[in-house]
């Protein structure tokens, strides 16, 4: 009672009275461990940022009757708060339970945000004790994990581990054996296993947990968790691409470029679909190796390969090394048979390695970043741009030209002086 009071206290609220959104400021440090905050944290320059503003205001709309407060920070107001988060870009979102604070890296809409807050505000591991509540789910959601069992044993006991390392990334659930087995097919309990896209998939230590070393079981399970929790042909954001290269698989990014509406011309549909086609019916033949998806943003892929490319396009991304490989031919002209081709090259290393993490390609990755973050800052804001960039850009070009032009100024007072001794 006396935080919340406090909190009214220390925490301004939004000037717009239909904004559920607190304004938070340096005194944010005192209660940030009082209760669950869904907090981001932006400048005013940044263009993403703008363009979360909207969303986040529903994302407050909707939890209004929780108890998440929902909450924002300017950083280039209260640097002190942003520092203490080590904010590292903008805008960055953070769900802060206790002392516990968890990065939201999916897609920025309203339903993402406010899906993670709930889970995030939940116990890693919801327990489902009504048969319906698996169908609720199943049709809201397209990929969960399930412990089905007893809650016992060490099995249980890395499943809950591995659940509360990745509450951020997934939903994950337990049930007994008679709900499970109505729902999923299993042979015994306790098993683990995985609901994706209508079908699900069983941990493959599930039946012979007692006979692995505990490590590896922890290990295996750890792993089988990074690499499942994604759809089979996901969209690839900037914020998800980190977790998508945990999997330490190959990524296959489709590359297409999405217009305001979020729509794709033909072409670059039917070549999505076209790979989306090949990997939903050979998932066998490449789940081990690939994982693939794709992107509407093109400066995304753009980063990966340090050049411009024309959509739609294929890169394939070397999760452990950071190199890439392209197609030789045009992404348009190539059939599932030619994409076949291509991936197996990629898999018997015998395909085109491009970029990597050698120094130069670092550095020059830096200036291509630097260059793609000035013209976000450009789109977001030109005027500040403008007077940070271009101005100083022209005092440098005066000081220039004042250089190496000085000795026509010179010559001319040269003259001055001689007139004057005449
Ligand atoms: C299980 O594995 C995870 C990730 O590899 C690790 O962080 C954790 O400490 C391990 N736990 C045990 C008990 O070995
Ligand atoms: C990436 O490249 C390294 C070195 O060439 C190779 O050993 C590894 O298998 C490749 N694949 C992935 C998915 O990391
Ligand atoms: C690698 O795969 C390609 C495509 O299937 C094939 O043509 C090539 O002979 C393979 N190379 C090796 C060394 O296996």
């Amino acid at each position: 009672m006396i935080s919340s009071f406090l909190v009214i206290l220390l925490v301004s609220f939004s000037e717009s009275s239909s904004s559920r959104v607190l304004e938070l400021g340096d005194r944010f440090l005192d209660v940030r461990s009082e209760g669950m905050w869904f907090v981001k944290f932006y400048a005013p320059y940044c263009g993403y940022c703008k363009k979360l503003e909207p969303v986040w205001n529903l994302v407050a709309q909707s939890l209004y009757n929780t108890n998440i407060r929902v909450g924002k920070v300017d950083c280039t107001r209260f640097k002190s708060v942003c520092h203490a988060f080590e904010i590292q870009g903008y805008p960055t979102v953070i769900f802060i339970r206790g002392h516990h604070e968890y990065i939201f890296n999916g897609e920025r809409t309203k339903e993402e945000l406010v899906h993670f807050a709930m889970r995030m505000s939940g116990p890693p591991v919801q327990q489902v004790t009504r048969s319906e509540s698996f169908e609720i789910l199943k049709a809201n959601n397209p990929v969960f994990f399930v412990y089905v069992g007893k809650q016992q044993g060490i099995l249980w006991e890395y499943y809950y581990m591995a659940s509360e390392a990745n509450q951020q990334f997934a939903y994950f659930y337990a049930t007994n054996s008679e709900i499970g087995g109505k729902h999923f097919i299993i042979d015994s309990s306790p098993v683990v296993l995985v609901y994706k896209e209508n079908t699900h998939y069983i941990f493959p230590f599930s039946d012979a947990y007692d006979d692995v070393e505990p490590t590896a079981l922890n290990n295996s399970m750890h792993t089988w968790i990074v690499q499942e929790k994604f759809l089979t042909f996901p969209k690839i954001t900037r914020e998800n691409l980190h977790q998508l290269r945990q999997t330490r698989k190959y990524l296959v990014i489709v590359v297409v470029e999405e217009n305001k509406l979020n729509e794709l011309e033909t072409h670059e549909q039917e070549f999505r679909d076209m790979v989306e086609q090949l990997v939903r019916t050979k998932r066998s033949k490449y789940h081990d190796q690939f994982q693939f998806g794709w992107t509407g943003m093109p400066d995304l892929a753009h980063t990966i390969a340090m050049q411009h490319l024309p959509t739609p396009h294929l890169i394939v991304l070397n999760s452990t090394t950071n190199h890439h490989h392209m197609p030789d031919d045009d992404p348009l002209q190539m059939t599932p048979e030619a994409l076949e081709i291509f991936l197996d090259t990629i898999s018997n290393q015998t395909a085109n390695i491009y970029g990597g993490d050698h120094f130069s390609v670092r550095v020059y990755r830096a200036f291509f970043e630097i260059r793609r973050l000035i013209r976000d800052m450009w789109r977001g804001n030109p005027i500040l741009c403008f007077i940070l960039f271009i101005v100083p850009f022209g005092f440098f070009m005066i000081i220039l030209y004042s250089i190496f032009c000085a000795d026509i100024m010179d010559a001319e007072e040269n003259d001055d002086d001689h007139e004057k001794k005449e």
